[in-house]
C-alpha cells in the first residue's frame, strides 16, 4: 500500500510514520508513506500556494494549480484508488472505512490549511473527502496521521499478532472488555476472579457481557443496529 501525502508542512509529518507499527509496516515493506511540499509546485519565486477568496471574507485559499502539478505528477507514475481531501465536513471517520480502504493499493492525501481549498480541486480531483471528527484542526496534516495509522495497522501482516487487529474495539461493532495484566492486586485493586480462573468458557462469556455492558453504558448509539 503506498501513500502519497502533499502539504504545505512536511516537517509535521516525520514524526508520526517512524515510529512503532508504523515504522515497522514501511520496514517489512507493507506500506510506503511519501510526503510531497506543495511548495515545490508553486510557480511564483516567493513558493506562495494561496491567494485571496474571490467574493472576498477572511482568510486565504489554497490554489488549485500547484495540486494538480503535484497530483498530476504522480498520476503519471501509477495509479490511484483515492484522492482524499481531510476536511472537517467529509464523512466522518470510522472502523468501516478504514477496514475499506485496507482492502486498497494507493492513494493521493490532501491536506488543507487556512480557510480551505479551491472547491476546484475538490470537484475535479478529490474522490473521497474525509473528517477526523467534530471540531476544526489548524491543517489537514495530523487528520492525515490519523487515517494512514487506522488503515496500515489493517494490513495483514503489519501487526504481529495479525488477531489483535480483528479484536479491537469497534471491529466486532462493540467496545472492547476491560483488561488486566499482573499483578493480580495492587494496593487492594483485584483483577476479577474470572479471569485468573483459566476457565476459558467462563473468561469469553465474561468478556461478551462486558463488552456488551460497556457498550450500552458509552456507546448506546453502536447498539441501534
Ligand atoms: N482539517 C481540519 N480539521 C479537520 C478535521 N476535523 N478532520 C479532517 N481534516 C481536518
Amino acid at each position: 500500500m503506498r501513500f502519497d501525502i502533499i502539504t504545505v508542512l512536511p516537517s509535521l509529518l516525520e514524526s508520526p510514520f517512524a515510529h512503532s507499527i508504523l515504522q515497522r509496516a514501511q520496514k517489512k515493506g507493507l506500506a510506503e508513506i511519501h510526503v510531497h511540499n506543495l511548495r515545490d509546485y508553486a510557480n511564483n519565486k516567493h513558493k506562495s500556494v494561496d491567494d485571496y477568496p474571490y467574493g472576498g471574507g477572511s482568510g486565504m485559499v489554497m490554489q488549485i494549480e500547484p495540486f494538480a502539478l503535484c497530483i498530476e505528477k504522480l498520476q503519471s507514475e501509477r495509479t490511484y484508488d483515492d484522492i482524499i481531501f481531510m476536511t472537517p465536513d467529509g464523512v466522518t471517520l470510522n472502523q468501516q472505512i478504514a477496514n475499506d480502504l485496507s482492502t486498497k493499493e494507493n492513494f493521493i492525501i490532501l491536506c488543507g490549511h487556512y480557510k480551505g481549498i479551491d472547491q476546484r480541486i475538490r470537484d475535479i480531483y478529490v474522490t473521497k473527502e474525509i473528517s477526523i471528527g467534530d471540531y476544526v484542526l489548524s491543517g489537514g496534516e495530523l487528520p492525515a496521521a490519523v487515517l494512514v495509522d487506522a488503515v496500515v495497522r489493517l494490513i495483514p501482516g503489519v501487526l504481529s499478532d495479525e488477531t489483535s487487529a480483528l479484536s479491537d474495539s469497534f471491529q466486532d461493532g462493540l467496545l472492547d472488555a476491560p483488561i488486566y495484566t499482573r499483578p493480580a492486586e495492587w494496593r487492594g485493586h483485584r483483577v476479577p476472579d474470572v479471569l485468573l480462573s483459566g476457565d476459558e468458557a467462563k473468561i469469553n462469556a465474561w468478556r461478551d457481557e462486558q463488552q456488551l455492558l460497556r457498550t450500552k453504558e458509552r456507546r448506546p448509539d453502536l447498539l441501534k443496529d
